[in-house]
């Protein structure tokens, strides 16, 4: 089932979504002993990222067992401004003892499909035969994209590969992306959705309609929509959708 969970504001939807972190990353690490977690990009996480560097939660993680992976990533080099990876290091990976070799970054520096040639094998490679990534964070964009599986691209469609390079002509810009298949097969989905801009965008999923982020399914696992009361609107708290 997926629920529908609305927070004041957007430092309290940060909070939030860090302690769900923590929480779920105790839990695998429990059952099986590390915490696999693809990140989003964009603005929306930041904050929460930050919370997570911080304490008491910096402290409450352990570091050695998390495994980070991204959802998607800018075709620019690790240090552009626009790079997800960059923005989580500063936000987030900089600040806490994970060991880099447990950071696997798109290598967005790459021709974009090299680029995804090579993640598909790294990713293939993290999660080895479990095959599932244990919290998927995402985010949602007022066309109702997410990662960057963008309306309209090829990356809706596909059910194959687990990692794609995209065109996205309204950006006019490459993308890598994870696809459905490997980020519904999570076995925790959580949107992070802030602010009025999105309210329109949400009310439309929730209402499902066919967006991208309508097709995020969840095999066996549990899909999360963390909303602030300026994006949820009409919408209230833990309506099964
Ligand atoms: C990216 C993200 C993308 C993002 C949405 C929402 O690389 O930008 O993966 O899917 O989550 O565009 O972005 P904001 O959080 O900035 O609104």
């Amino acid at each position: 089932m997926s629920e529908l969970v609305v927070v004041s504001d957007a430092e309290g939807l940060a909070a939030e979504a860090a302690q769900r972190f923590a929480a779920a990353a105790a839990t695998a690490i429990t059952e099986r002993g590390r915490f696999v977690v693809a990140l989003s990009g964009g603005s929306t996480p930041g904050p929460a990222y930050e919370q997570l560097a911080s304490e008491p939660l910096a402290s409450q993680v352990d570091w050695v067992r998390v495994f980070v992976l991204w959802g998607d990533e800018r075709c620019v080099p690790p240090d552009h401004p626009d790079s997800n990876y960059r923005m989580a290091s500063l936000a987030l990976l900089d600040r806490v003892p994970i060991p880099r070799k447990n950071v696997h970054r798109i290598r967005g520096e790459l021709d974009p499909h090299d680029a995804a040639a090579s993640y598909r094998r790294e990713l293939r490679a993290v999660l080895g035969a479990d095959g599932r990534i244990d919290l998927m964070i995402l985010g949602l964009g007022t066309d109702g994209h997410t990662a960057s599986i963008f309306p309209g691209t090829i990356a809706v469609e596909e059910r194959k590969r687990d990692v794609v390079a995209v065109y996205v002509e309204r950006l006019d810009a490459w993308r890598v992306t994870l696809t459905l298949p490997v980020i519904s097969a999570a076995r925790q989905v959580m949107f992070l959705v802030t602010g009025a801009g999105k309210a329109a965008i949400l009310a439309r999923a929730y209402a499902g309609e066919a967006l991208p982020a309508g097709l995020v399914q969840h095999r066996d696992g549990k899909l999360t929509w963390l909303v602030d009361s300026d994006a949820a609107g009409g919408l209230r708290n833990d309506e099964a959708w």
